[in-house]
């Protein structure tokens, strides 16, 4: 395969597209964000990465908390807007009608209309260049009944909205394709490969 050099790239695709929810000025607010991932299994931790300028990462810093929501691809005008414009000058609640719901802290408002929450508690603030790296721990999760099956998540139920980026600056918003297999084992927390795959020198 002929590959071209392009420098440092933010080519991770697909991203997941999430909401953000914290308090700020005493008003819940809601950015969205796609430079996020699990950091953590025990204790269930989140990493986000938030631009040190926005208006939301005041809220966080000054209350320790902040809420995930995950958007379906249906909400991806809502999630598109609110990740354009900022909470410093619109009331992003009002404007996209939020039905916005509390659960255990105060201080990390969700959206009714996702059909996952989560609370999270910030465990730590790791600087890096503009953006600043919220490290926090799921404290709860909330679930829409519907996107239940014998109680187990179902994702074509859940059709997450995701993202992926070309270059900087552009990109386009995905649902999700068809299931091309399933995960052949609950993997290990700390893996290593099973001793019993062979993986075939490059190139056989
Ligand atoms: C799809 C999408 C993904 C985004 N991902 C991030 C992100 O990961 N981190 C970030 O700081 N901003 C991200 N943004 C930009 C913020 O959501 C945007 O600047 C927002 O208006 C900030 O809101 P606030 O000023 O109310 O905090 C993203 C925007 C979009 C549309």
């Amino acid at each position: 395969m002929d590959k071209r050099r392009m420098g440092p790239q933010h080519f991770l695709n697909p991203k997941p597209v999430v909401l953000v929810g914290t308090i700020v000025e005493e008003k819940p607010n809601f950015l969205t964000v796609s430079w996020l991932g699990s950091a953590s299994a025990n204790p269930p931790t989140i990493a986000v990465a938030i631009r040190n300028v926005r208006y939301s990462l005041k809220g966080i810093r000054e209350h320790l908390a902040f809420s995930l929501n995950l958007p379906t691809a249906d909400m991806v005008g809502m999630a598109d807007y609110c990740g354009s414009v900022s909470g410093a000058t619109v009331d992003k609640v009002k404007a996209c009608k939020l039905s916005v719901f509390g659960g255990n802290l105060r201080a990390a408002p969700m959206i009714e209309q996702c059909p996952i929450n989560m609370e999270c508690e910030v465990l730590q603030f790791v600087e890096i260049g503009d953006h600043t790296l919220v490290i926090g721990t799921i404290r709860e999760t909330y679930v829409a009944e519907e996107c239940l099956v014998n109680g187990m998540l179902d994702i074509e139920k859940l059709r997450p909205l995701c993202l992926c980026t070309t270059s900087s600056g552009l990109g386009d918003y995905y649902s999700l394709g068809e299931v091309v297999a399933s995960i052949s084992a609950q993997q290990p927390l700390a893996s290593s490969p099973p001793a019993a795959v062979n993986i075939p020198p490059h190139g056989a």
